[in-house]
């Protein structure tokens, strides 16, 4: 299969290229710094800057849409939103526009969106028939990155959009950021750490999306969380224990409030997310609960 990737150096881009390579897979990412992507993704990954440098008789089977910057590195002001904004939905309406001036098309585009699409959930249990909860800014930029995306089933191709949790890696992603302060024994629950973390395993999110490439049956979107979400203050417990160190400390919720603004909703608020979908169209999950998924990655943290 030839694959096109947008997002292919980030973290999920990087295990994917790394599995696809593995599996014989042709692979293309379209990157902001192309002549850095075989070492980023792998000996044999073609990095493109343009997508006009893929010929129009060059046979492409799947489109992977993951490129955005990254949503909680800092505070929402007007010049960031418009950036997280551009850098998802530009570059999507960008990637239709080339796809639809293309006689040969792929089958399928699946593309990237998060558990934030809901909002902040409560308690609510969400299902992907579960309408938003309560919007802010990255519920509306997932609802909108979504409702780009699914333009393309007008141009033929099957639209798949990727819930994702909070992905955890040894090699980068929330686990890193937590790294430090649970090392330095700072680490614990945020606000009153009743909040629901919607988590998975970044081999997990792999198999994940291969197994709605190969489904030709699959489109929509999909809860991409382990089937048991832990409440922030198990988590942050677990974390600890995994870490050997204590995780007692609690972070206010007016500190956060008054240092991110309303991006503290990411870490304040949460989603009881279920991936449903998944597990109805057969998927198995290899990591299901949070301290095995933990213990996996314990030696790389
Ligand atoms: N990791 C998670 O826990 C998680 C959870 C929910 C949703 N997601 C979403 O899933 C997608 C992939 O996640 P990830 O963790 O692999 O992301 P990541 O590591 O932050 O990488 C995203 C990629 O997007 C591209 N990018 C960054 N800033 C950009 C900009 N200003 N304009 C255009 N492209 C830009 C970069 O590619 P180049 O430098 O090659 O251009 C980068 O490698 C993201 O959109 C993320 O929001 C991730």
């Amino acid at each position: 299969m030839h694959i096109l990737l947008t997002g292919g150096t980030g973290l999920i881009g990087r295990h994917l290229c790394r599995y696809w390579l593995g599996q014989g897979h042709r692979l293309t990412v379209w990157s902001r710094r192309p002549e850095q992507v075989p070492t980023i993704c792998g000996t044999g990954v073609r990095g493109i800057g343009h997508l006009e440098q893929l010929e129009a008789g060059e046979q492409l089977d799947a489109v992977i849409n993951l490129a955005g910057a990254p949503i909680a590195d800092r505070p929402w002001t007007a010049t960031r939103r418009n950036l997280l904004w551009a850098s998802r939905i530009a570059l999507t309406e960008q990637l239709l526009s080339w796809l639809g001036s293309r006689e040969q098309r792929p089958e399928v585009l699946i593309s990237g969106s998060a558990v934030g699409w809901y909002g902040d959930g409560g308690e609510r249990e969400l299902t992907e028939a579960s309408p938003p909860v309560r919007e802010d800014f990255a519920s509306q930029l997932c609802i909108a990155w979504e409702e780009t995306a699914l333009r393309s089933q007008a141009q033929g191709i099957r639209v798949v959009l990727v819930r994702t949790g909070l992905v955890l890696a040894g090699d980068g992603g929330f686990l890193s950021r937590l790294r430090m302060p649970f090392k330095l024994g700072l680490g614990g629950p945020l606000g009153n750490g009743r909040q629901w973390m919607p988590w998975i395993h970044i081999d997990d999110q792999v198999a994940l999306i291969d197994f709605l490439l190969q489904h030709k049956d699959a489109s929509g979107p999909y809860n991409a969380c382990a089937p048991e979400p832990v409440r922030n203050r198990e988590f942050a417990r677990r974390l600890g224990r995994t870490l050997h160190r204590p995780a007692l400390l609690p972070v206010p919720a007016v500190l956060l409030k008054a240092v991110l603004g309303e991006l503290s909703v990411l870490l304040l608020g949460g989603q009881r997310a279920r991936p449903v979908r998944l597990l109805a169209a057969g998927f198995t999950f290899r990591f299901n609960d949070l301290q095995s998924a933990l213990d996996n990655l314990s030696s790389q943290l």
